[in-house]
């Protein structure tokens, strides 16, 4: 191992500290911090000077769809969402664009959206089985519990692809798109350069999720390693929540009070509600710019300081809880829980009808079905998402889904007997075979593909509202496509009881693009976050007979070592306040070192002492790069003085060699360790 690679090497990671130096420790290298193991917090100090852009651009990277939004800072009360470029899916009206993919059997980059799913339809099975589609695949970030730059995805045909150049192609295209859309509003060519980016990833998400998606913007282009603060990852909840505290009363419906809001009358149903939003969404959107007030919106009027609300992301892949509570008068926002959710989004309702289908039709039929006519599955989950959306608690007819004329021909192919001969054949007699060729599903049918979603949703709530940080709620959002859904809606409103009012934006699919908008052009808006787990590094501290035990204990040059003591950076839920950071000083073990690496370790639950205790897993690295900052005469103990933020969305390191006042270079990698 060269010098400069020495990393788990206890000579890279140890210090001098207060004592004389230490030995190796039994599983990890220890560090026994230079400094003592304080806090020090000092929310002033090092929050980076603002670069000024031209304008901000939020993309909100969904599931199953996404989609962009700008403003020119010179005119932040204006949000401009995307212009439309391709049509939409029967059934389906979408404010974003589908998030699907379509690579060449060479694997470059075709097309994206509507477009990728049209020319892959219009393939011939033949030639589609060499092209690369995808669809769905933002939820392996969050699943994949080995997250690494060399995840792999798996295209409809069943070829892997790697998962960086998936996103960074997607990435790169929003970035044409809207370069492109910029230059055409302004007149003459827009750069890059100009604008401040802003991506938007679930709440829940860990850290290497957060920074891969980082990772692909570079790769994509969309900003470079060296100005890292062009890019911002926003909180989708977070960004909803911005967006929301500024809604006025035209521009939502509140489920709960069933008082005249913006002219509804008392007696009107929740999906007549839905209905007239829709229209006004249709209305707005044929300028697709949106005014945001300077002022706090009408609803604050009723807000008073101090007051509490949670926004709930139900979008397609994930459900995303913030609880925040408002500050007055400027609005800011203060996290009083750690965001919290799961994988209850939308497309768990696909996944059930796609367990349906392989109860009716085997599942070694759907396995060879999806894989040998991919585009006709295509066709089916479209059909299903027209269906799915018109599901609703009072509805009584049944619904119809289309079987594509491949699915029935390959059925009668792969079994030797037709479709409707397997319906009768099946246990399923809520679903029958209507003589048109359509899937005729009952309600009752339609609504039990939603129950295991929403009934994770509402468990999920129901334990939040638990929360002792989560009392006096005044107000939930409900934001994300999926708070469409009556069903959702429905079931939210039964389980809070009239604990708190419901509001739900007319837009609530694009709540969280014009909330990110409104993030990137000040990201000081939320002043105080919560730690989603414990973090700490391991250290080594002096051997206390009683206290520390005797397997830990380590004897060097005379002196007993506690080895693999976990030195607490932050805690789970512990509040953080912007700019706030927690500081410690390390030094190289030899003069002529140049790099110190040092573990990070995680948990979730606070009481942390070594970092052996079940639960804590390391899950990242700390880098001090110490290259081009030798000191001319090397002082006996060279102090790197190195400061954590865990304040931001995403955790930052910073350093500085106290000796020459310069800066170290300082990464934290959660993805490659
Ligand atoms: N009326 C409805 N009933 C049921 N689901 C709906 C309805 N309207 C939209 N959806 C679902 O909402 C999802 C899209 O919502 P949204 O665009 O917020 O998700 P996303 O941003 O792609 O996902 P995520 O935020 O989880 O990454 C789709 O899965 C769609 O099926
Ligand atoms: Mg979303």
């Amino acid at each position: 191992m060269t010098e400069k690679e020495s990393v788990s090497d206890i000579g890279t990671a140890d210090s001098v500290s207060a004592y004389s130096s230490p030995a190796k420790s039994v599983g990890d290298p220890g560090i026994t911090p230079l400094s003592p193991s304080h806090s020090l917090k000092d929310s002033d100090q090092n929050v980076p000077a603002q670069q000024t852009y031209v304008v901000v651009v939020a993309i909100d990277f969904g599931t199953t769809s996404s989609g962009y939004a700008y403003s020119f800072t010179k005119e932040p009360e204006c949000i401009h969402i995307m212009r439309r470029w391709e049509g939409g899916d029967p059934g389906v009206s979408n404010q974003k664009t589908p998030t699907t993919i379509l690579l060449t059997p060479d694997g470059k980059f075709h097309s994206f959206g509507y477009a990728a799913r049209d020319f892959y339809h219009d393939l011939d099975p033949s030639d589609s089985k060499h092209w690369l589609y995808l669809e769905k695949f933002k939820m392996k970030l969050h699943t994949t519990s080995t997250l690494s730059t060399e995840t792999e995805l798996l295209a409809a045909n069943g070829k892997r692809v790697k998962a960086l150049d998936i996103f960074s192609y997607a990435l790169q295209f929003f970035k044409e798109q809207a370069l492109k859309e910029l230059s055409d509003q302004v007149g003459s060519e827009f750069h890059g350069s100009d604008v401040r980016w802003v991506i938007t990833v679930p709440a829940i998400w860990k850290q290497p999720a957060k920074q891969f998606m980082r990772q692909a913007a570079y790769k994509s282009g969309l900003v470079t390693p060296d100005n890292p603060e062009q890019l911002i990852i926003a909180l989708e909840p977070e960004a909803a929540s911005i967006y929301c505290r500024k809604l006025r009363l035209h521009q939502m419906i509140d489920l709960s009070s069933k008082t005249a809001f913006n002219g509804y009358s008392p007696t009107e149903t929740i999906g007549t509600g839905m209905t007239q939003a829709k229209e006004v969404v249709r209305r707005n959107r044929q300028s697709r710019t949106f005014l945001v007030e300077n002022v706090i919106g009408e609803l604050w009027s009723e807000l008073a300081e101090g007051d509490r609300y949670v926004v709930v992301d139900c979008g397609g892949g994930t459900v995303d809880l913030t609880v925040h509570q408002i500050r007055l008068p400027e609005g800011h926002l203060k996290e009083l829980y750690k965001a919290s959710g799961g994988p209850y989004g939308s497309i768990g309702v696909d996944y059930e009808f796609e367990k349906l289908l392989c109860k009716i039709f085997g599942v070694d039929f759907i396995d060879q079905f999806k894989i040998k006519r991919p585009a006709a599955w295509v066709d089916l989950m479209i059909a299903f998402e027209s269906r799915k959306r018109a599901a609703a608690p009072e509805r009584t007819n049944p619904l119809n889904i289309n079987l594509p004329f491949s699915f029935i021909d390959y059925y009668k192919k792969f079994r030797g007997h037709s479709v409707e001969h397997a319906l009768r054949k099946s246990n399923v007699d809520f679903v029958k075979w209507s003589s048109q060729g359509m899937l005729r599903m009952n309600p009752d049918a339609m609504n039990a593909l939603f129950k295991p979603t929403i009934d994770h949703i509402i468990q999920h709530l129901s334990d939040l509202f638990e929360k002792p940080e989560v009392s006096d709620i005044k107000f939930l959002f409900l934001v994300g496509g999926f708070s469409e859904s009556p069903l959702l809606q429905q079931a939210i409103q039964t389980m809070l009881g009239g604990r708190c009012r419901i509001i739900i934006p007319y837009d609530v699919g694009l709540t969280i693009l014009k909330g990110a908008v409104l993030f990137g052009l000040d990201p000081s808006v939320i002043k105080v976050r919560r730690s989603p787990l414990t973090y700490g590094v391991g250290v080594l501290n002096r051997y206390v007979e009683g206290k520390h035990p005797p397997e830990k204990m380590l004897l060097k040059d005379g002196t007993r070592w506690c080895t693999d003591v976990f030195d607490k950076f932050i805690s789970a839920d512990q509040s953080v306040a912007l700019g706030e950071m927690v500081k410690r000083s390390y030094t190289p073990a030899r003069p002529s070192q140049l790099v110190i690496v040092i573990n990070i370790y995680c948990s979730e639950i606070d009481d942390v002492t070594f970092i052996t205790d079940p639960g804590v897993k390391k899950c990242g690295t700390l880098r001090l790069d110490l290259t081009g900052t030798e000191p001319s005469s090397v002082p006996a103990r060279r102090e790197i003085q190195t400061r954590l933020q865990f304040g931001d969305t995403e955790i930052k390191a910073m350093a500085l060699d106290i000796a020459t006042s310069r800066c170290v270079k300082a990464g934290i990698d959660f993805l490659n360790y």
